[in-house]
């Protein structure tokens, strides 16, 4: 029979992950089944381990049971451990070893595909959430001159920028505190864009050479980007890149081969317009 993998989120029905991952199943030769599992409310530790136990050999784990997961793990790993929450399962045995891609994703996807350096730029962050708290240790472990939180509830981005100080520099602060302070690189890490909303940045954030990346996928010229277009900045993206780039790294935890990412992006791809 062939490996057993699936992810379990709820709803479920959106996930592009069983498509990625049957792309670099075939792409690399490797037999495994990749199905969907849409987890039930409060029963997330249950349902986790009849796919263990009925073969499952690792799992991604999306909304809303992140946190739930990290609880079910016996082993977390240094990442997941900071960001408090985990993607993905490997199922060893008796152990659960836990993960977070969601930030290697990310940073591989800025500077491997879009080819931006996060070395020595000045950095900004919005959000204080799930997705932000995945992203600081490999943000850091890049080494930007500067590497910036804001978040609506200010508490949240200083108490981060305290909590990882021993991995480098980096502060949190207040939207208004942007103020005259430009930026190289501008990650909208906040749900706001879920909601069509615009987190509060003044514009002046954004240079005309720099970045500005989306982390949520396929919602298309969210008012993040509208708002940095407007300001010059010529490079634009979503997070189509980071969501392909994390399932790259599951993929090559699980089978020790990692898959060529170019092909599923392409095919994932929505136009941002
Ligand atoms: P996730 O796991 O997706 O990061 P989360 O932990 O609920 O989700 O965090 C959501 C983040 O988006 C928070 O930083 C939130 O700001 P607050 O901490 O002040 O609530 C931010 N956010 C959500 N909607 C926003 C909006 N309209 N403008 C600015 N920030 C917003």
């Amino acid at each position: 029979m062939s490996d057993q993998y699936a992810v379990i989120g709820n709803p479920i029905g959106h996930t592009k992950s069983p498509l990625i991952h049957g792309m670099f199943a075939e792409a690399t030769g490797q037999d495994l089944v990749y199905t969907a599992i849409e987890g039930r409310p409060g029963q997330f530790a249950e349902d986790a381990a009849s796919f263990r136990a009925a073969g499952g050999r690792g799992m991604n784990v999306t909304a809303p049971f992140k946190l739930e997961a990290f609880a079910f793990a016996t082993e977390r790993s240094q990442r997941a451990s900071l960001a408090g929450a985990v993607n993905a399962f490997k199922f060893e045995g008796e152990r659960v070893l836990a993960e977070n891609f969601d930030g290697v994703g990310l940073t591989r996807d800025v500077v491997s595909n879009l080819g931006c350096a996060l070395r020595g730029k000045r950095v900004l962050i919005l959000g204080a959430g799930g997705a932000t708290r995945g992203a600081l240790l490999p943000f850091l472990e890049q080494g930007p001159a500067e590497l910036v939180i804001a978040n609506r509830t200010v508490d949240k981005a200083q108490a981060l920028a305290t909590e990882l100080r021993d991995h480098g520099a980096l502060r949190g602060c207040g939207y208004q505190d942007l103020e005259g302070q430009g930026f190289d690189i501008v990650f909208n890490a906040t749900s706001a864009s879920l909601r069509g909303e615009l987190p509060p940045v003044p514009a002046t954030v954004f240079t005309a050479d720099g970045l500005a990346y989306e982390l949520a996928y396929g919602k298309g010229l969210t008012p993040f980007l509208r708002l940095a277009q407007q300001a010059g900045v010529r490079q634009l993206a979503d997070g189509v890149g980071m969501l392909v780039e994390q399932a790259a790294e599951a993929f090559d935890w699980w089978r020790g081969v990692r898959p060529e990412t170019a092909a599923a992006i392409a095919r994932l791809t929505v136009p941002l317009c």
